[in-house]
């Protein structure tokens, strides 16, 4: 698909069909939003008719699609609803992209124009709407097609079609900038959606190199043998169930070479987590192939940072292994030595996640990297603290967290501060070892970030929690069914400022 940005009028522009916007509490259009009224206007007041009778109410997420009768060049006509006025933002400009275009493709069309929605409406930045217009049609019309037909013909063209010349080189930029966010974003989701019979570790390795080579990154892919000179005796153990071999996977961004530290963002990429020896109820077994999305997630963001050139210097770390239960697997009751010296017991071999951290955190801090940003759908509890739609985030350093939830919000990725609470850290307390890898019934999220947290030691390090956001059920906005590409915009957004301006170093 091209996204382009042309200078014309929305309602002679030769597309199949067009976006346009208007808000739940505007006066009939509110002033400015000049593109539906001329709409409306040749349309009969056929958008006006609607809004009279409530059946368009400019809702968030709500799209009504009319035929123009032959009154516009355009065949067909996408109202999307931006909500109340003084809460647009380039989130709801985002989300009505996705959904306009959406809509339009599920009625055949190959071609659509739109205005620049927000910044008609409710003078939201130009900038910002045409970057937002790009990532919502990019990441809204985004399909998992590998195994399967499509049900119809995809949109291969949206125009974002302006009215003044002098802003079509600024504009054109920031597309560009949200077509590779948004692109990266669906790369992630690629990955994710695989199946766990493809999506294996050694196959992540295979990627990384090749996306390495499209993009300039170095990458080296350590295997089984090599893990054992570095010692991960955590990852180890995990991996030793299966007949897949691991992988420990590296990617370099070297940036403008300014900066005095390197970040590291670590993804937990557990191929496929059946629980191990303490196997998951049959239910819960099928949506584990999701559990490599912060792996996948920080692989597809450097794709971003290097394609957008950021000044940055970035590595990606993914330890990958399957878990599985076997005749070689680790047992409830073992205890492992990390990378760190730190013993292990473990309590349950299905709290994986933070075995694999553990080590990739050492071998970061091993490497004098700061800070540490770490991805895992590591567990269960934070979905049931938080749902579906925030990320839980921990740190042990105000500063970078205050950083890096700036960071999440630009993006428009929903993230929630969870607490690093001291006072639950003698949950993770062992009898054997020097920590075990479960807490207790409760405050599971928490305890999980606080076994994490002992790797990280004073290095400024961000932990993220993405395993109730990893996945959707449904479309919604630029969330369309299957994996979401979660925190890829804003590991992005968070290199994008980079360590020069960084108030911690
Ligand atoms: N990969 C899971 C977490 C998860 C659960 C991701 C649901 C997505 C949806 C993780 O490895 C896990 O199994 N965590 C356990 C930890 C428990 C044994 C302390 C969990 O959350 O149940
Ligand atoms: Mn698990
Ligand atoms: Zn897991």
């Amino acid at each position: 698909m091209r996204i382009e940005v042309s200078v014309g009028d929305i309602t002679t522009t030769s597309v199949d069909g067009i976006v346009v916007s208007l808000c739940e509490d505007s006066e009939r259009f509110g002033d400015s939003n000049a593109a539906v009224v001329a709409v409306d206007r040749l349309l009969n007041g056929a958008i006006s008719g609607m809004l009279d009778s409530k059946g368009i109410k400019g809702k968030p997420n709500e799209v009504t699609v009319l035929h123009s009768l032959g009154r516009l060049s355009a065949n067909l006509v996408a109202v999307c609803g931006l909500g109340r006025q003084s809460e647009v933002t380039p989130d709801r400009v985002r989300d009505a992209a996705a959904e306009g275009c959406r809509a339009l493709r599920k009625v055949g069309c190959r071609s659509v124009g739109t205005t620049l929605l927000g910044a008609g409406t409710v003078g939201l930045n130009a900038e910002d709407c045409a970057q937002a217009i790009a990532e919502g049609a990019v990441m809204g019309l985004y399909t998992f097609l590998k195994y399967k037909a499509p049900e119809g013909p995809d949109v291969e063209r949206v125009s974002i079609v302006v009215t003044n010349p002098a802003e079509v080189g600024a504009l054109s930029k920031a597309v560009n900038t949200g077509v590779v966010l948004a692109e990266s974003t669906n790369l992630s989701r690629d990955m994710v959606n695989e199946p766990a019979n493809y999506m294996t570790p050694s196959r992540m390795g295979q990627i990384a190199q090749d996306l390495a080579g499209t993009y300039g990154l170095s990458a080296t892919v350590w295997d089984k043998d090599d893990m054992v000179s570095m010692g991960m005796g955590a990852l180890l153990a995990v991996a030793q169930g299966s007949a897949e071999p691991p992988r420990f996977i590296r990617m370099d961004y070297a940036g403008d070479g300014t900066g005095s530290s390197r970040i590291a963002l670590i993804g937990k990429a557990i191929t496929f987590d059946s629980g191990g020896i303490s196997i998951k109820p049959s239910d819960s077994l099928a949506e584990m192939k999701d559990d490599m999305a912060g792996g996948a997630a920080v692989m597809a963001s450097m794709c971003a940072i290097a394609r957008l050139q950021l000044g940055a210097s970035v590595t990606a770390l993914i330890p990958a292994t399957e878990n599985l239960p076997g005749g070689r697997a680790f047992r409830p009751g073992d205890v492992l030595k990390s990378m760190s010296g730190k013993t292990i017991e473990i309590m349950s071999t299905d709290a994986e996640g933070r075995l694999l951290l553990a080590d990739a955190i050492t071998y970061a801090i091993s490497e004098g990297m700061s800070p540490l940003i770490d991805v895992a759908t590591l567990t269960g509890a934070c979905r049931v603290a938080l749902g579906t739609i925030y990320s839980g985030v921990f740190s042990n350093n105000e500063d970078v967290a205050d950083r890096f939830m700036e960071a999440a919000v630009r993006a428009g990725e929903r993230m929630w501060r969870m607490p690093l609470a001291d006072e639950y850290r003698e949950l993770n307390m062992s009898h054997f070892a020097d920590i075990k890898n479960t807490g207790n019934r409760y405050g599971g999220a928490i305890t999980a970030a606080l076994f994490v947290s002992e790797f990280a030691g004073d290095t400024p390090w961000v932990h993220v929690d993405i395993a109730g956001t990893s996945n959707s059920t449904k479309d919604s906005g630029v969330t369309v069914k299957g994996a979401t590409g979660v925190p890829v915009k804003t590991l992005c957004e968070f290199a994008r400022q980079g360590i020069a301006t960084s108030r911690a170093e």
